[in-house]
């Protein structure tokens, strides 16, 4: 624990003046496909969306790091089926190192798990919290991919890790109510001028053409009234086996791999990487712009 993210009595300004010297030497400039998975209301299916991503993207031989941002209500090692000894919080709280607290997990993809109910990022403060994602996106560089498993709505929290990801992706259903709650989201991403990419991902279709027709005049919506193109990834459909696989506690694509919602996951990944859309350059993200970010939620 040489260097502590966090240490337990740091005042703000000392964080501050850590985080601008680290700016100073700047990250490593690898590339690094970062993705936000968020969205406007919880129980959507942002968590299996998460892990079961992170399953499909290593099948295609990428080193993958899976973060339990939703610090709340955190999940993950459920539906992955560890017992993490450390957690997010005692990386936040503790001044544990990330490389203390991350779990190399059965499915040959590493987890910053978070404990449920533990405390909540917010409690941080902003520069600590701009301080965190600065050094979780420089452990990030031994990774090809980093996915963020984001809390529902966009809370301060979310804004940071939407802002620090290049591709958000929005976990909906059609329902009317979930349908609603994307289309506030989205328009609070825009308000805040977050310059994220934003993608839907419908998930537990269970009638496909009504879905396309709730989905385009949510589309139609967003290009009116906030000038938003939103991309529709191909929906995701609802299937019983993920609730077997919960049961398991083993991912989907683990359990039952050739279940239709797992191949669509392995599609899902597949297009991602293909597009390379969520690509960034770690040395050219902007600290200051996310830190900026916090505050202003
Ligand atoms: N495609 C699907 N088909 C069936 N059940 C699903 C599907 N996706 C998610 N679920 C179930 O819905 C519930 C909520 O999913 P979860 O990933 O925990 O949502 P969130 O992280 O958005 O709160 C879980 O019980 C999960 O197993
Ligand atoms: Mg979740």
């Amino acid at each position: 624990m040489a260097s502590p993210v966090c240490k337990p009595n740091d005042t703000d300004q000392a964080a501050g003046l850590r985080l601008a010297a680290r700016r100073a030497t700047g990250h490593d400039g690898k590339t690094v496909v970062c993705l936000a998975v968020a969205s406007g209301k919880g129980g959507v299916g942002k968590t299996f969306l998460s892990v079961n991503l992170a399953l499909a993207f290593r099948q295609f031989n990428r080193r993958v790091l899976l973060v339990d941002a939703d610090l709340g209500l955190a999940n993950t090692d459920i539906v992955l089926g560890v017992n993490p000894k450390y957690t997010l919080q005692d990386a936040l709280f503790q001044g544990y190192e990330l490389a203390d607290v991350v779990v190399h997990t059965p499915y040959g993809i590493d987890l910053l798990a978070a404990s449920s109910g533990g405390r909540e990022m917010v409690a941080l403060g902003e520069t600590r919290m701009g301080l965190f994602i600065d050094e979780l996106l420089r452990f990030a560089t031994q990774y090809d991919v980093l996915i963020l498993d984001c809390a529902a709505g966009i809370g301060n929290s979310v804004t940071a890790f939407l802002a620090a990801a290049p591709l958000s992706l929005i976990v909906t259903t059609t329902q009317p109510t979930s349908i609603m709650d994307v289309y506030a989201l989205i328009k609070v991403i825009r308000q805040e001028n977050l310059g994220v990419d934003i993608a839907l991902v419908p998930n537990m279709v269970a009638d496909h053409a009504q879905a396309q027709r709730v989905l385009q005049r949510l589309t139609a919506a967003a290009e009116t009234y906030l000038s938003t193109q939103l991309e529709v990834l191909p929906p995701i459909p609802f299937s019983d086996a993920v609730s077997r696989a919960l049961y398991a506690r083993r991912p989907l694509l683990a359990y039952e791999p050739d279940d239709a919602a797992a191949r669509q996951v392995v599609l899902l990944a597949r297009s991602i990487l293909q597009k390379q859309k969520a690509a960034t350059t770690l040395a050219n993200l902007d600290i200051k712009g996310l830190i900026d970010g916090v505050l202003k939620g």
